[in-house]
């Protein structure tokens, strides 16, 4: 039911539509627009029940505020997504973006979006034929294009920074690292990996996937339901959300889960578990953030490539930062994560 959603939601306005003619339900959720404008991606997606695309959008929205208040970003934070009844192409795929894309226009610059799990440049070509609000257009036309390798160099970052907090050097030769999901953000993660000399193992659902990449790069294939229970150094997540379960926790075998996927943990309590495994977990709205960080570094404060590079280099800075501040304190990295996201949101009430 919607209305139990957002009645506990801490957001500031949903907007609901539902398209008869291709079935689509768009739900934008303005999460926060204290630091300023809500920014964050449009995740178009099949799911069983609208409720769970909305619950989705929900979380996601959240950790959007987070990651933006983390990295220091005069944003706020919202997500859209695009419930569908099956990946749309073509002229239906059109009828959906530019019925969003008014939905965002709606909005009066309260909400800015980008691409996200299965929308891409092309599809923010053709929201911005419709509405200003869009970041990622593709290079021809004006945009800085897709987010995914400025999310596996902030990724990158996030692990050397890792690995030099458990094992005193960044240093990835001689380290496991096992990617899960080599989609657009995974896949450029385990060639960066491999490039720096880790051993890497790569595993995703789509199988012949996972194997034909693995060749390119001289990975090891990990089967799709052995993921959790295979030993490296480090996990990390880059494909669906909560991973990191009551089922799954107790069968890890790393020491470090640092990756790109968004709503890491499957509940709030999983990061106790993972505290309690012994395992530092990267809570993923500060590792993930490079592709936010570079999609606006460049589109909206106008910031040249090497200023995006080194706000990405950062991203292992606020990391270890989150380390230190949960093993000083004795919480959750998660818990020191949202510290110092809050204290962000709170030290700037005056912002705007
Ligand atoms: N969708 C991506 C994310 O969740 C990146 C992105 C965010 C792109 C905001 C543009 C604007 O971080």
């Amino acid at each position: 039911m919607f209305e139990e959603l957002l009645e506990p939601w801490d957001g500031e306005e949903a907007v609901i539509r539902f398209d008869t003619r291709t079935r689509t339900w768009t739900f934008v959720l303005v999460h926060s627009t204290h630091l300023g404008p809500a920014a964050g991606g449009t995740r178009m997606k099949v799911y069983a029940r609208p409720d769970e695309a909305l619950a989705d959008g929900l979380r996601l929205s959240a950790a959007m505020t987070r990651k933006l208040a983390v990295a220091g970003l005069p944003l706020g934070g919202g997500k859209a997504v695009l419930a569908v009844r099956h990946l749309p192409e073509g002229a239906e795929r059109r009828r959906v973006l530019l019925r969003y894309a008014d939905v965002i226009t709606s909005l009066d610059g309260r909400y800015h979006t980008g691409p996200d799990m299965n929308t891409g440049e092309e599809d923010m070509d053709v929201l911005a034929e419709r509405c200003p609000y869009v970041y990622c257009r593709s290079p021809g036309n004006g945009g800085s294009g897709s987010t995914a390798p400025a999310t596996a160099v902030g990724v990158l970052h996030g692990i050397r920074a890792s690995l030099d907090w458990v094992h005193g050097s960044p240093e990835l030769a001689g380290r496991s690292v096992l990617v899960q999901g080599v989609g657009a953000v995974g896949a450029p993660l385990a060639h960066l990996l491999a490039e720096a000399g880790a051993d890497v193992a790569v595993s995703d659902v789509a199988v012949e996937r996972a194997t034909a990449f693995a060749a390119e790069i001289g990975a090891r294939v990990v089967a799709p339901d052995e993921v959790v229970g295979t030993a490296c150094d480090v996990y990390a997540p880059c494909a669906v959300g909560a991973v990191l379960s009551s089922a799954t926790i107790p069968r890890l075998r790393c020491v470090i889960v640092a990756g790109a996927a968004n709503n890491q943990l499957a509940t709030d309590d999983d990061a106790e578990r993972l505290q309690a495994a012994g395992i530092w977990y990267a809570p993923d709205f500060v590792i993930n953030a490079g592709g936010a960080i570079s999609a606006t570094g460049l589109e909206l404060l106008g910031e040249q490539a090497t200023q995006v590079d080194e706000r990405l280099a950062r991203i292992g800075d606020i990391l270890t930062e989150v380390y230190r501040s949960a093993a000083r304190g004795g919480t959750t990295t998660e818990a020191a994560a949202v510290a110092l996201a809050d204290a962000r949101l709170d030290g700037s009430s005056d912002s705007r």
